[in-house]
């Protein structure tokens, strides 16, 4: 009896401990979403566990865990085509829509980033799966899912030379004619640091002479652009929100950028972009969310500018400043040679403000923008809108970017 009860008590406080977060009225189906976060909790806490007991790097064990779980063979269906393979030596899945009998007829191409904080996912696992399934059966299209190299077996600018190794390749004329893609209508897109790829992969395409093939599209979901300020509204708002707390996308960061892990503090405070340091002096300009976000937004939420920081941070880590890595920070130059831009942002999310002021500065530069803002959104939602979770936001943004992609590629 005795046994029972204590053993109901800690079922009963580890059930509160990981499954209870306070959460905004306005999110989608609270309760699902606290269960969702409790699992992603547990995972990352036996990966933490393992790390610590020098089983294995902490990202390796959630990857282990996602995968084992998730990972799907190439299979096709009756309309699309599935098939592993390689791009100028970057693992692709493509997925080729079949419906078009008529050869004459060419296809549209989507070249597609999967998330994952730079270290974790899969252009194989099933939600990935589906998603880019459904796009080349709904656009009768030919979809290139991504896979490429992850934390820790590769750190930044790694991720982005094997998207743009698959985009060039993809984009050679004769790799399109053999795929019956037509050239004016191939498009780039991602979701949260697949949206960051995909970002910062648009910007390289767009000024390298040696690609002939222009994007038509660029479609980025919650996208993450910046490292330079963790103290947005969004960030302010959201940073106890799940599944995306704001100290797990600063350790997303610094993992991604090879720095030490320990600079999370100083990252959160903005200690790493203070008023003395001068390297961040023009960038900070550049990201001044009192000028670039709208009101409703602001929320009265106060910006965090240090006046004393911690010139370690930038000097470990330059990569903070780099555009490649931020890809919010590029000069209007460059933002001018960008194609069409679709940003899907999520209310309840820390990056909401990211993908935000990119759409005010892309507009301000003179490229056309659809903003597309969820209400009850939160981060990462879109992958959630499948199988088992079926989120209602999930399923809303997952069509209506899809329509989108429809409309206008
Ligand atoms: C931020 O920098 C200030 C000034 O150097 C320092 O006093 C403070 O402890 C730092 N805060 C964090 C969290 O690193
Ligand atoms: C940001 O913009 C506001 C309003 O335009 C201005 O008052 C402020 O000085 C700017 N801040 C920085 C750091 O440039």
């Amino acid at each position: 009896m005795k046994a029972t009860i204590a053993f109901l008590s800690v079922v009963t406080a580890l059930t509160a401990y990981y499954v209870y977060v306070p959460l905004p009225s306005t999110v989608s189906e609270p309760w699902k979403l606290m269960l969702l976060d409790a699992a992603l909790r547990i995972a990352q806490d036996v990966s933490n566990i393992a790390h610590w007991m020098g089983l294995g790097h902490y990202q390796t064990f959630l990857n282990l865990a996602a995968n084992f779980l998730e990972e799907l063979g190439p299979e096709s269906t009756e309309t699309v085509k599935v098939e592993d393979t390689a791009f100028d030596g970057v693992q692709v899945r493509v997925f080729e829509a079949g419906k078009n009998t008529n050869d004459a007829e060419l296809k549209r191409g989507v070249i597609y980033i999967h998330g994952g904080g730079w270290a974790l996912g899969s252009a194989r696992i099933r939600s990935y799966d589906y998603i880019c399934k459904k796009i080349a059966d709904v656009l009768n299209a030919v979809v290139v899912s991504v896979e490429y190299r992850l934390v820790p077996e590769v750190y930044f600018p790694e991720q982005i030379h094997d998207v743009l190794q698959v985009a060039k390749h993809f984009l050679l004329l004769e790799v399109l004619a053999k795929y019956s893609v037509d050239p004016h209508r191939v498009a780039i897109s991602g979701d949260s640091a697949g949206g960051n790829l995909a970002a910062a992969v648009s910007q390289q395409l767009a000024q390298d002479r040696s690609v002939t093939t222009r994007l038509k599209l660029q479609a980025l979901i919650y996208p993450a652009l910046q490292a330079l300020d963790f103290n947005t509204p969004s960030y302010q708002q959201n940073m106890d929100i799940p599944i995306l707390y704001r100290s797990v996308m600063a350790r997303f960061w610094l993992e991604y950028l090879k720095g030490d892990t320990s600079f999370v503090k100083p990252l959160l405070v903005n200690n790493h972009t203070s008023f003395d340091l001068h390297e961040a002096a023009a960038v900070r300009a550049i990201l001044n969310w009192t000028s670039l976000l709208p009101p409703s937004f602001k929320k009265g939420y106060k910006p965090v500018i240090q006046t004393l920081g911690d010139p370690r941070v930038i000097q470990e880590v330059p990569a903070l400043l780099d555009v490649r890595a931020a890809p919010l920070i590029a000069d209007n130059e460059v933002l001018q040679l960008l194609p069409k831009t679709y940003i899907l942002t999520c209310e309840h999310d820390v990056l909401r403000d990211d993908g935000i002021m990119y759409a005010k500065r892309l507009e301000e530069a003179g490229i056309e923008v659809t903003h597309d803002h969820y209400e009850d959104g939160f981060h990462g939602c879109m992958i959630f809108g499948t199988w088992p979770t079926y989120f209602s936001v999930g399923i809303r943004t997952m069509n209506n970017y899809i329509n989108w992609l429809s409309q206008n590629l």
